[in-house]
């Protein structure tokens, strides 16, 4: 007798773009923890915004205390923690273990919060063990890279790195409220600041011409790092990204296609065949360049589409090839790593012209490895 079932379930994803977010004025943090007067708070910061806003800590217990004052019922703050920050918070358990050995010491229960403020590496570490502590707390993410902010905070997944492999576990989790405070991104390296600009250009690539006319037009300006024109292209970004996982009917990657991955097969192994000295974005780079010439070798993508491509994240200052791109049958590894990833058959990603793709299932070695070589410098 089949006891079979459907259902449904609705979630909020909550999301915020604002400036200066704890000023106490701004009333974006105040609202997503509202109504918690009996609830906790614990707070982790990211090694590097730590270093760069040494008095964050103070100014958001200062925040917490002015809203109270001014009648908000927040929840008590309990805890603030320093844990590491870039790709080292994903390659080791301690950052999860720190946040479930925080929830336990607090007694952080399912209606409390946990607030991550760092870049996406840090957020997928901090949110693996928040969606693990009693099956899942509440996790606010604020953002403070570019690539935090246009992509990994809008997600709903969170992981760390394991057996040499990107991501091989993690949960996916819908985050209770995601606040983007734009000024975080005053303190970041050119290099961090930039290399987020790929995910924007991925979805451009896929969804919104428009906006990828918008990159190339304004690419001088975002190199000079004017926020007056990177915001607007960050939150359009993010919104791409939002409205795939809400109203693209797939959110949890049951089926077998993630079209925002185009350019990540060879993106995570990159990453982890340098050691994860190139930066995420970087690789996102590398790899959107690779899958574009691919794609132009098998007559998907015209020639001149895949070099307007290249020439707009190389004037990004982002890169377009790599020399580990010549370790061809290692990179081509990151195929079958990808597929088991996604499970079923392969699937990637290729663009056929600005704003439309297709996806492919199989990928000729032979062409690849012709790809890879022609996009190094001559
Ligand atoms: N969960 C998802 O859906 C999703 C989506 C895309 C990417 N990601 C993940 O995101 C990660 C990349 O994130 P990223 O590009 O934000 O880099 P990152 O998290 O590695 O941060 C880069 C560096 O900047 C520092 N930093 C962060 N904010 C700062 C600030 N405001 N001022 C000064 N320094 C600061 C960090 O300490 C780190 O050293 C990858 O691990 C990638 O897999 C996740
Ligand atoms: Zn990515």
């Amino acid at each position: 007798m089949s006891q079979n079932r459907s259902f449904q379930v609705d979630f909020q994803h909550r999301v915020q773009f604002t400036r200066d977010a704890l000023d106490p004025a701004n009333s974006a943090l105040a609202d997503v923890l509202a109504h918690s007067v009996e609830r906790r708070l614990i707070v982790f910061i990211d090694d590097g915004v730590h270093h760069a806003h040494p008095d964050l800590a103070d100014r958001l217990a200062n925040y917490l205390g002015a809203r109270t004052r001014c009648g908000d019922e927040l929840p008590e703050l309990r805890m603030v923690e320093i844990v590491s920050g870039g790709e080292d918070a994903k390659n080791s358990i301690d950052v999860y273990e720190q946040v479930l050995t925080a929830s336990d010491r607090h007694g952080i229960d399912r209606k409390s919060f946990v607030l991550a403020i760092g870049g996406g590496a840090m957020l997928d570490a901090v949110g693996f063990g928040a969606t693990l502590a009693h099956r899942g707390v509440r996790l606010i993410r604020m953002p403070t890279t570019t690539l935090a902010m246009d992509d990994a905070a809008m997600g709903v997944k969170n992981g760390i790195n394991q057996f040499g492999k990107k991501n091989f576990v993690g949960t996916f989790a819908v985050p209770w409220a995601v606040i983007a405070d734009e000024l975080f991104l005053t303190t970041l390296t050119d290099q961090h600041f930039l290399s987020g600009f790929s995910e924007a250009v991925k979805i451009a690539c896929l969804r919104d011409a428009q906006l990828f006319d918008q990159i190339e037009r304004d690419a001088r300006c975002l190199r000079a790092r004017d926020l007056a024109v990177a915001m607007p292209i960050i939150a359009r970004s993010a919104a791409l990204h939002l409205d795939h996982i809400t109203a693209g009917g797939d959110p949890f990657e049951l089926h077998e296609a993630r079209p925002l991955d185009f350019g990540h097969w060879a993106a995570h192994k990159l990453e982890s065949m340098s050691s994860y000295t190139i930066t995420h974005g970087e690789a996102v780079s590398i790899g959107i360049a690779l899958d574009c010439e691919y794609a132009v070798r098998t007559a998907v993508l015209e020639a001149t589409v895949a070099a307007r491509v290249r020439a707009c994240l190389q004037s990004l200052a982002l890169p377009t090839w790599h020399p580990l791109l010549a370790q061809t049958d290692q990179l081509a590894r990151g195929l079958e790593e990808f597929r088991e990833h996604l499970g079923g058959q392969l699937n990637v990603t290729l663009l056929q012209s600005i704003g439309a793709s297709t996806e492919v299932h199989v990928m000729d070695r032979a062409i690849v490895a012709a790809s890879a070589r022609a996009l190094a410098p001559r």
